[in-house]
């Protein structure tokens, strides 16, 4: 049997964290969905195909990542895809309410869809795109905390 895992978010834009997770979350699932939510930033930084490059350019060509995206419920594309397991990160106690009343909604929707969590590197624990997006609108350098693509792309977003 195939296992196949979702890791959802925004990624608006991914971070070094998000990259890290991609990688480690392939120990759990024989192939992995990461999925870009169509709907779930209002006014993203990003266009859904821009976050998508992003995060294959910083990822990488690997046989068992796939890159997609979805709109409406996580579950059902979970379902669509035939992934059993869905992966989140979690950063610190601040993520873990918002994180475990998703996974219980998740589960309450489809019994059976596991939510794993996985922490990210030490270094990367404070590291949010919301963060990066801020130190980038004001010039800061973000280098380090994203792939290099990422902060072209957030130096010529904030040059306009
Ligand atoms: O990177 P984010 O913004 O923390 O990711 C949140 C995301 C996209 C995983 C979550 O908002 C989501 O799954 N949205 C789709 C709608 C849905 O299924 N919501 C959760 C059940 S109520």
């Amino acid at each position: 049997m195939t296992r196949i895992a979702v890791y959802p978010g925004s990624f608006d834009p991914p971070t070094r964290g998000h990259t890290d997770l991609v990688e480690r979350s392939l120990a759990l699932a024989d192939r992995v969905i990461v999925a870009v939510a169509r709907n779930a930033v209002k006014e993203p930084l990003f266009s859904v195909e821009e976050r998508l490059d992003m995060l294959r350019t910083a990822v990488g060509d690997h046989a068992r990542i796939l890159y997609d995206s979805f709109e409406g419920l996580l579950v059902d594309f979970a379902h669509a895809v035939g992934a059993t397991l869905i992966v989140r990160g979690l950063r610190a106690v601040s993520d873990f309410e918002y994180e475990f009343q998703m996974a219980m909604a998740n589960r309450h929707l489809r019994p059976g869809l596991e939510t794993v969590f996985l922490v990210p590197p030490e270094d990367a624990t404070y590291l949010s795109s919301s963060l990066v997006r801020e130190i980038a609108r004001y010039g800061g350098d973000v280098s380090g905390l994203v792939h290099p693509v990422v902060a072209d792309a957030l130096r010529r977003r904030f040059a306009r």
